[in-house]
């Protein structure tokens, strides 16, 4: 089959489309075909060879995806050939087939498209959990995500919106900040200026009548992190996402201290190996809010595998105002 092989760890250029070694279902698995797969970030750090998982190579990388299912292997009673399924794996979605192990399918509904099945899981299931599991966000809490032109950043100001929290979303320009408010966000703080600590301090305290967000959720670490902490009102918490910016930043414990905040963090590839159970109670309830139209889709383009580089550089670039899905036409 065709695929994705990453030969080396680096750059987009050790990648390239090319036949790759078919799958073969065990016990416990299912065989996708593959209509579109998602492209993140995360699949930014799995070439460039900084993700904490590192596969021997070469390899075929991609963590999501949506398709039909053709094989299931034994045991798996529960689905049948032919479901339409989003699937989200370690590594393989970048292929024209993709193996999954049961617990990481998800039935799409009916109303879902393959190319927004394929871009919704990861995004959405990290948002719910920073949301839910780390923040224990209330419906009456002041949300501030920072990156909020990202998939998780924008999936998080949806589902939070749709939870019933008043949403602030941080984004570096006027067109992500658009975006961000057809997503539903309430109010747009600029991180343009995140080297001046006070601009976005000040910011959120304009909009949260001087107390600070309950909760913030950043993805973009860096100077936006030491930003963000800053923003934090009484009592409330920050939940570490991602280091989108590069630097790993660092909290200064007398700061939890004398705000009496909490800082917390969040691994999503954790949760369907420790719990599952709460990975599929969490989809079905952003299932449900699909169906009910209370969320939306965050594709920003659709774009055949054979572009892949072109996929890739936009990330880089950052031109991408949500998700690209791969479609293989
Ligand atoms: N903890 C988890 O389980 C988990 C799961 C999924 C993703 N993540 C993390 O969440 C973050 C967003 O992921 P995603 O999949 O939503 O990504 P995405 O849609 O591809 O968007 C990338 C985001 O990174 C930001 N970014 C890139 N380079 C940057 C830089 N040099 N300085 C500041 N911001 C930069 C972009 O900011 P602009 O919009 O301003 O361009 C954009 O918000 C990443 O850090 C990723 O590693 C964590």
């Amino acid at each position: 089959m065709k695929g994705i092989a990453l030969k080396e760890f680096g750059g987009v250029d050790h990648c390239a489309l090319t036949d790759i070694p078919d799958k073969r279902v065990s016990t416990g698995e299912v065989l996708v075909k593959v209509r579109a797969a998602g492209i993140s970030f995360v699949d930014l750090l799995v070439i460039e060879g900084k993700y904490q998982v590192k596969p021997p190579l070469p390899f075929c990388p991609g963590k999501e995806a949506a398709g039909i299912v053709v094989e299931l292997g034994g045991g798996v009673k529960d689905l049948a050939v032919g479901d339409r399924v989003m699937v989200l794996v370690e590594q393989g979605a970048f292929a024209q087939y993709v193996l999954a192990k049961r617990h990481q399918c998800f039935v799409l509904p009916d109303t879902m498209d393959f190319t927004i099945g394929a871009t919704f899981g990861l995004s959405y299931q990290t948002a719910h959990f920073a949301i839910r599991d780390r923040a224990r966000a209330k419906s009456d809490d002041t949300i501030f995500v920072t990156g909020a032109g990202s998939g998780v950043g924008l999936a998080t100001v949806e589902l939070s919106k749709a939870f019933g929290n008043r949403v602030l979303a941080g984004v570096s320009s006027n067109s992500k900040g658009e975006r961000a408010k057809a997503a539903g966000a309430d109010e747009i703080v600029d991180l343009s200026s995140a080297l001046d600590r006070d601009s976005v301090r000040d910011q959120v305290r304009r909009y949260t009548g001087g107390a600070g967000a309950n909760v913030v959720i950043d993805v973009v670490g860096g100077d936006v992190f030491d930003s963000a902490i800053r923003c934090v009102a009484w009592r409330g918490r920050i939940v570490v996402v991602g280091f989108a910016a590069g630097r790993i930043p660092t909290i200064k414990a007398n700061y939890l201290l004398l705000k009496n905040i909490e800082a917390t963090g969040l691994d999503w590839s954790d949760y369907p190996v420790n719990a599952p159970n709460l990975v599929m109670e969490a989809q079905d309830e952003i299932f449900s809010l699909f169906k009910r139209n209370k969320i939306g889709s965050h594709v920003d383009r659709i774009m055949p595998f054979t572009n892949f580089s072109e996929a890739v550089r936009l990330i880089q670039d950052r031109k991408v105002n949500g998700r690209i899905a791969l479609s293989w036409l």
